[in-house]
């Protein structure tokens, strides 16, 4: 059954990865979106004496900030529990532990409150997230560029996804992370990657080009973060010019094959829409050059690139309050005893790929 309400609110909650997060978003009638608040706290701090994410450590900052974050997206939407519509909740695939936290937390606030919980997947909070500031009917073409994953999907409705690749190794934004680690540039990798890129030459090294003679849609980025490391580790400590350097033409290189990949992906979808879109979401695609490479395989065949704001391509609660409301407008929601008996999930793909092409196999699946 659709929902006629006239207006959906809903609070959304992510804890998948080092981001703990909350946000109250409404849906008018007629589907526009208001972000009446977006809280996010960022781990970075907990986890920079380990360089990278430490799933326990994450955990256990999402115990101790979870409540604190929630409270604060409730008062800054000047909302009151009474008045949502619904609880959405991350509920994988990520950090398992993480994903516990906030699955326990949703699930007691609609204990509590007695409202609907909408449990989701935090790729789909991705796919959907262009779609609260941006015009984004469906269908589109989605580039999903994150710190875990790295995929183009058809996404043809909601909950309607084809798979046409995704990365056979690395993630793209895996890829910006280590190489900020190559670099000593600190965490987060990936802003810190681009402002070193800023002041370096991006034809200073030609690094590889993955996949190139391969056809089809996949990514490969494990090349390319070999190329940076024997880069880096011969030479007798890089100038700060050298990184700078070594990071534009990392950028650029890791750029290039996102675009070439989204190219054949475009090949593939042709003829299909008079006004082809192009979605690019995920922390990656708030990388400038990644943008301007995207937004010029866009130009050249009349394709739209859309984007959402830099704070909604990283992780945020508003993106999965926003496929929650979306779902609930659909009627697409789980019933309440499904609901609430949901399980966290380390892996949950969007969609499975295609037949004969199951990559990055192994005794866990797909990794990215
Ligand atoms: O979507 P996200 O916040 O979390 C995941 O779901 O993984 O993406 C985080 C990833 C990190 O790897 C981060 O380094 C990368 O996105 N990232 C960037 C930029 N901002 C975040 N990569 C390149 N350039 C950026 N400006
Ligand atoms: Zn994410």
């Amino acid at each position: 059954m659709t929902r006629s309400s006239p207006s959906i609110s809903v609070l959304g909650i992510e804890t998948s990865c080092d981001d703990t997060a909350a946000a109250v978003v409404r849906r008018e009638a007629g589907g526009r979106c208001r972000i009446l608040s977006n809280v996010v706290w960022t781990q970075y701090d907990d986890h920079a004496a380990y360089g990278g994410v430490v799933p326990e450590i994450a955990a256990r900052s999402h115990v101790e900030r979870l409540d604190g974050i929630v409270t604060r997206a409730m008062a800054e939407a000047g909302m009151a529990y009474g008045a949502l519509d619904a609880v959405a909740v991350t509920a994988g695939p990520g950090l398992v532990g993480g994903v516990m936290v906030g699955l326990t937390m949703a699930k007691a606030i609609a204990l509590a409150h007695d409202l609907p919980l909408i449990p989701v997947n935090h790729l789909e909070g991705h796919a959907l997230s262009a779609r609260m500031t941006e015009d984004a009917p469906f269908p589109y073409l989605l580039l999903l560029i994150s710190g875990g994953h790295t995929q183009l999907l058809e996404v043809a409705g909601l909950g309607r996804y084809r798979r046409l690749g995704a990365t056979i190794d690395d993630a793209a934004g895996e890829a910006f992370d280590k190489t900020a680690k190559l670099l000593e540039l600190g965490q987060p990798g990936g802003p810190r990657v681009e402002s070193a890129a800023s002041g370096g030459r991006a034809d200073r090294y030609d690094f590889p080009k993955p996949l190139e003679k391969r056809e089809g849609c996949d990514f490969s980025f494990s090349g390319l973060k070999t190329a940076v490391r024997e880069t880096v580790t011969g030479m007798a400590g890089p100038s700060g010019q050298d990184v700078a350097d070594i990071a534009a033409s990392f950028q650029y290189a890791a750029a290039r094959h996102l675009a070439q990949r989204t190219q054949n992906a475009m090949d593939l979808m042709d003829d299909r829409d008079d006004s082809p879109r192009l979605v690019a979401a995920g922390g990656v695609a708030a990388n400038c050059t990644v943008k301007s490479m995207l937004d010029a395989i866009c130009e050249r065949n009349g394709w739209r690139l859309i984007t959402p704001p830099a704070k909604y391509c990283t992780d945020n609660g508003a993106m999965i309050a926003w496929a929650g409301a979306e779902r609930l407008a659909a009627g697409k929601v789980p019933d309440r005893d499904l609901a609430l008996s949901a399980p966290p999930r380390a892996r949950w793909p969007l969609a499975p790929p295609p037949k004969g092409r199951e990559i990055g196999g192994g005794r866990k699946g797909p990794r990215a």
